[in-house]
């Protein structure tokens, strides 16, 4: 009997299809020195039998997850400051035309969309729990609140500010498991005609690609038009826009307005369509997809294993919080990789949560090129690629596993 456990969309019950086992923290990077104070859980996937809803078996206290040293910057690539530019620019040109417009963020994380919100004249909101982070928003000219967003601060955000035109989250609602609080909230602060708009990896991508390692600790949900359709309908709320954008490996934004205010559009049925034809809420589908992802364990261990018999140096490409699934899964351990690359100064110096492989400056990539980096930011792979000619020059290849493990 596969294992289960309640929803945390509609009570029913959820089934397990995949366990990656105990693993850390995916940005609990590690002093050296304080290996022995590392939290673990355990990391298991499984999808509704009612709502369809896939999500992590077991919850992580969201305090461990999100504080003061909060090491991701979304600032780091220069691909999503122009995708949020992007949409910024859509939002103050639709949604924030009327009289004294209003925006709220959740998870504005160091402000990269805000800020040419703020740069526009139009009144926003960050809500950041990470208060490293939010005190570089608000160093942008951004007003932030340092809070988790949830029913209680809704409530109060509608007191102070009035109602909100626009609710944005990118790469954040799939990180909360307390939903019902979220869209209460939701429905607490929105205007009458006001929008609800999310962006999230979408599960069509990650079963398309088998990109398993969008699947840890801080991804608690993985959205479906289906899923989210239901979660809305649950809350007053209902599923008005769907748009699938290239980002982070495969997301899609999804828009939500009251029930009844908006008329919902073409795209929200024909994503409903595929994704049935798809048979991507079945458990079948899930099932094979596990099977998929046990493949690439395989194959992507053989590999290093063969290189490090070989005499090859191999680095890692960006310490994500991705690479902490591949890492602690696959057994990826400091002889099979030397270090790991990233830009983020508060990840370098550290080792990587559960194998601890260093994380060290981009210089030390760009100084001695390895013979092969194994691409962990695989989804920055167009900017990396423009930026890494070098490496290639050099002789040096890429060791990518997303959909499969391969090397160019
Ligand atoms: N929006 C940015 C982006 O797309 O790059 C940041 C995404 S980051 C992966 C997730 C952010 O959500 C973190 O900065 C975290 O502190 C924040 N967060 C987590 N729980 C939250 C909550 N309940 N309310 C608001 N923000 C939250
Ligand atoms: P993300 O996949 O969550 O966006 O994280 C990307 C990580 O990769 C982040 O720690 C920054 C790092 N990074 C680099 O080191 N070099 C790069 O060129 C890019 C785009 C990201
Ligand atoms: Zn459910």
């Amino acid at each position: 009997m596969p294992t289960t456990s309640q929803c945390r969309i509609c009570d029913g019950t959820v089934t397990e299809f995949i366990d990656f086992g105990r693993q850390p923290l995916s940005d609990a990077f590690v002093v050296p020195g304080e290996e022995k104070k590392e939290f673990f859980f355990r990391l298991a996937t499984g999808i509704c039998d009612s709502c369809t809803m896939v999500q992590l078996m077991e919850e992580v206290p969201r305090d461990l997850m999100f504080h003061e040293a909060y090491p991701y910057h979304s600032s780091g690539s220069a691909v999503m400051r122009e995708h949020f530019t992007e949409l910024a620019k859509r939002l103050l040109t639709t949604e924030l035309t009327g009289d004294d417009p209003f925006i709220v963020e959740l998870g504005c994380n160091d402000g990269i969309m805000l800020k040419a919100v703020a740069e526009a004249g139009v009144r926003q909101l960050g809500v950041e729990p990470s208060g490293g982070v939010a005190d570089l928003a608000a160093a942008k000219g951004i007003r932030v609140r340092k809070d988790f967003f949830e029913e209680a601060t809704a409530a109060d955000i509608r007191k102070n500010d009035g109602p909100a035109d626009v609710i944005y989250a990118a790469n954040t609602l799939c990180h909360i498991p307390y939903m019902d609080s979220i869209l209460k909230g939701v429905t607490t602060l929105l205007g009458p005609n006001g929008v609800f708009v999310f962006e999230d990896p979408y599960l069509g991508d990650i079963v398309e690609r088998t990109s398993f390692d969008q699947i840890y600790d801080e991804h608690f949900f993985f959205f479906t038009a289906r899923s989210v359709q239901e979660m809305a309908a649950r809350n007053g709320l209902e599923l008005v826009d769907v748009e699938r954008i290239p980002v982070h490996g495969g997301e899609v934004r999804y828009t939500l307005a009251l029930a009844g205010a908006r008329k919902p559009t073409q795209a929200v049925a024909e994503l409903l369509a595929w994704e049935t034809e798809r048979k991507l809420a079945e458990y079948a589908t899930l099932e094979s997809f596990a099977t998929n992802v046990k493949k690439i364990k395989e194959d992507l261990i053989a590999l290093l294993t063969k290189l490090r018999a070989e005499g090859k140096r191999v680095v890692g490409y960006g310490a994500t919080a991705k690479s902490a699934t591949v890492t602690n899964f696959c057994g990826i351990t400091p002889d099979l990789v030397e270090f790991i690359s990233d830009t983020t100064p508060a990840k370098q110096g550290r080792l990587s949560p559960g194998q601890h492989i260093p994380v060290r400056e981009y210089r030390e990539f760009a100084d001695d090129h390895p013979d092969y980096a194994l691409l962990f930011a695989w989804n920055h792979a167009d900017e990396i690629m423009n930026a890494e000619q070098a490496f290639r020059d050099s002789g040096g290849q890429w060791i990518r596993y997303v959909p499969n493990v391969h090397v160019s």
